[in-house]
């Protein structure tokens, strides 16, 4: 029998999504492999959007996605939770509704009590029940390592999808949660933190987007995503790459989880927020006035972050306003611009 007292993120060499393989690592590999086409893709392969898209008819297409994760949190309900809020993100970010979800397990069932599994699934499944969303089955496995996540299928009206393309020259960004999940869950891990202290990033991170995109949505939003693994300017690279924009954030602008800053400016980074800066540094513009840390924060891999939201200048207070209850630290972070300068953190 194995035991319920071991702390969930101790187990696993990475955490959440900063699990991910580097962004880029697999671009070349797959241009080599001849994929099947289909006209009824709407969003496939190829343009780095949060879920795949199929058009069954003119009212109704499929949002399709999966997302599994290591271990976020040392109990089993809250880590189920939030993979399941990381998992149904996706099809929020496209602008869709979950219909239902598959869950995938993989437990090492020689070293752990059963009750963990249980755990997990318990936490999940509240989740889905929150979002209205039914658990139509699952696949677990034998492994070394926990991981859980779910697959989610979800639908959208083919001409309300939101996607990373879609950004105008003169559009807002407006971010619905705080940054710094990654570097909160890498210090609890670490065990340079405390319970109390990962409490405010556990919040956040079982806080689904369904809300913010409905508000999105309402504010007639022109492109979003939801922020994740890959850190908020990858995510906005995306953006403006799909949109052919250029994208400047202002850093003080940046909401930002209480304590994270000083664990950045120490110099706490995860292995994953490293390679999201090697990926990007050449790519972005930083301002003079701006901290390595505040640059570190700005490359944070998120887990079941919140949504980065390209709404139309005239509605992007009003988005904000509306945001507040549900996403108290919604901010306008950046505008969209058409000069050719990429991303710049300013
Ligand atoms: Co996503
Ligand atoms: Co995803």
């Amino acid at each position: 029998m194995g035991k319920t007292d071991v702390k969930l993120t101790g187990l696993s060499r990475f955490c959440g999504c900063g699990a991910k393989l580097p962004l880029g690592a697999l671009d070349d590999l797959l241009k080599t492999i001849d994929l099947p086409v289909d006209r009824r893709v709407l969003v496939g392969l190829g343009s780095r959007d949060d879920a795949g898209v199929y058009k069954l008819n003119d009212d109704t297409a499929l949002i399709f996605t999966t997302d599994i994760i290591t271990p976020v949190a040392n109990d089993a309900y809250s880590y189920g939770a939030i993979a399941a809020t990381n998992a149904l993100s996706d099809v929020y970010a496209m602008g869709g509704t979950p219909l239902m979800a598959l869950n995938i397990l993989c437990f090492p069932y020689k070293n752990l009590d059963p009750e963990i599994a249980l755990g997990i699934l318990h936490g999940a499944g509240d989740k889905l029940k929150e979002a209205n969303c039914a658990l139509v089955g699952g696949h677990s496995l034998d492994d070394q390592e926990l991981k859980f996540g779910q697959a989610v299928v979800g639908t959208v009206h083919p001409d309300r999808l939101l996607t990373n393309a879609g950004a105008k020259p003169g559009d807002a960004l407006v971010l619905t949660k705080p940054l710094g999940t990654g570097t909160a869950v890498k210090a609890l891990k670490d065990g340079k933190r405390d319970e109390a202290f990962y409490a405010e990033a556990k919040k956040w991170m079982t806080t689904l987007n369904a809300k913010g995109a409905e508000l999105a949505i309402h504010h007639g939003a022109h492109a979003m995503t939801d922020v994740t693994g890959f850190g908020l300017l990858a995510h906005a690279w995306n953006i403006a790459r799909e949109s052919g924009v250029s994208i400047e954030f202002d850093h003080r602008a940046l909401p930002v989880l209480v304590g994270v800053m000083e664990l950045l400016e120490a110099g706490d980074l995860s292995t994953a927020l490293k390679n999201n800066w090697k990926f990007m540094r050449d790519k972005v513009r930083v301002g003079p006035g701006v901290s390595q840390a505040m640059v570190h924060l700005a490359n944070d891999p998120q887990t079941s972050g919140g949504l980065l939201i390209a709404p139309p200048e005239s509605h992007a207070a009003a988005l904000v306003h509306d945001l507040k209850p549900f996403y108290g630290h919604a901010a306008i972070i950046g505008h969209v611009t058409d000069s050719k300068t990429g991303i710049a953190l300013l």
